[in-house]
């Protein structure tokens, strides 16, 4: 791992852990993501079987889809091209890292014990610079994690990420400011959502759920990035290279982020209702509630 700072950036606390499960020597560090750090551990390796290194390859990936995933509950395998034998044992490796990345979830945030949800795991075969996109859907561009068709209604989204390049590329990121000098910077521009707007949506499937005033700050705060150049050029920003080899782990909806290269990566989402925080007032909807005045649920 490597950085390259603006000073006022150096968010990324580095563990010397080699291990996932609970033999592990960090624990405890609740505070440390909440207070939108990203913790990185460049010894923490997801080692593939002999038989899985095949699966490092573009071609396992469906066009139609953005990555591989496992969904849960149910555990199915989405997005992948292959023979039943093949796509089983894709899914074993994916399956795999999710079990890993809970146990040391788990391990690191004892307080989240029994709140912690398991969202979608996925495998990035694709390489970050072939990926072609809008300017909305373009990751290069430093953003927080906010989706219009999923609504988190004020859930937190933590992400596991593992770097497994057999070639020795980085996963290669920019992150930046804090979330709420980031939403200090847009929020004075943002209206409030149309009426009837979310009921609507819902009603016709274009969100899986009723998007809050909360959702609708987020995507504002989204793509409002996304769209300024200026900031995206000149705003306050650091590089981080994550070697193969590393895992590192970050609040996505709190820090602002953006890959700029790598390929073959695996993340797994974990869900968090904020009442289950160690510390609730650190979360994008309280702060976004603190700054606006009012509940945006
Ligand atoms: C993202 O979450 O914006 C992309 C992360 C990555 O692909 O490295
Ligand atoms: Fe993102």
């Amino acid at each position: 791992m490597s950085t390259d700072t603006d000073a006022s950036i150096d968010i990324v606390r580095r563990y010397e852990d080699r291990s996932w499960g609970d033999d592990g020597p960090t624990r405890g560090v609740e505070d440390v993501v909440e207070a939108g750090q990203v913790l990185a551990f460049p010894r923490l390796a997801f080692v593939l079987e002999d038989g899985e290194r095949r699966f490092l390859d573009p071609r396992w990936a469906d066009a139609k889809a953005k990555n591989v995933s496992v969904r849960w509950p149910a555990g199915e395998l989405r997005g992948a091209v292959g023979g039943a034998d093949d796509l089983a044992a894709l899914r074993a490796m994916i399956v795999r890292f999710a079990e890993q990345s809970e146990a040391l979830a788990l391990r690191l945030f004892p307080h989240y014990r029994g709140h912690l949800r398991r969202g979608n795991t996925s495998f990035r075969p694709t390489d970050v610079a072939g990926r072609v996109r809008s300017w909305r859907q373009d990751d290069t561009r430093l953003h927080i994690d906010a989706f219009p068709s999923n609504p988190m209604q004020g859930t937190r989204l933590l992400r596991v990420f593992s770097n497994v390049n057999p070639d020795g590329a980085p996963r290669r990121w920019r992150v930046g400011e804090p979330f709420e000098a980031h939403a200090r910077r847009y929020l004075g521009a943002i209206g409030r959502p149309l009426a009837g707007g979310a009921w609507l949506m819902h009603k016709a499937g274009i969100t899986k759920r009723r998007r809050t005033e909360y959702d609708h700050v987020m995507l504002q705060l989204h793509d409002r990035a996304k769209a300024d150049l200026g900031f995206q050029q000149s705003g306050p920003q650091a590089r981080v290279d994550f070697a193969p080899g590393a895992t590192w782990v970050v609040y996505s909806d709190q820090v602002l982020h953006a890959a700029m290269g790598g390929q073959h990566m695996l993340e797994q989402t974990f869900l968090l209702d904020v009442e289950h925080l160690r510390q609730p007032e650190t979360s994008p909807l309280r702060t976004l509630e603190r700054l606006l005045h009012r509940s945006l649920r």
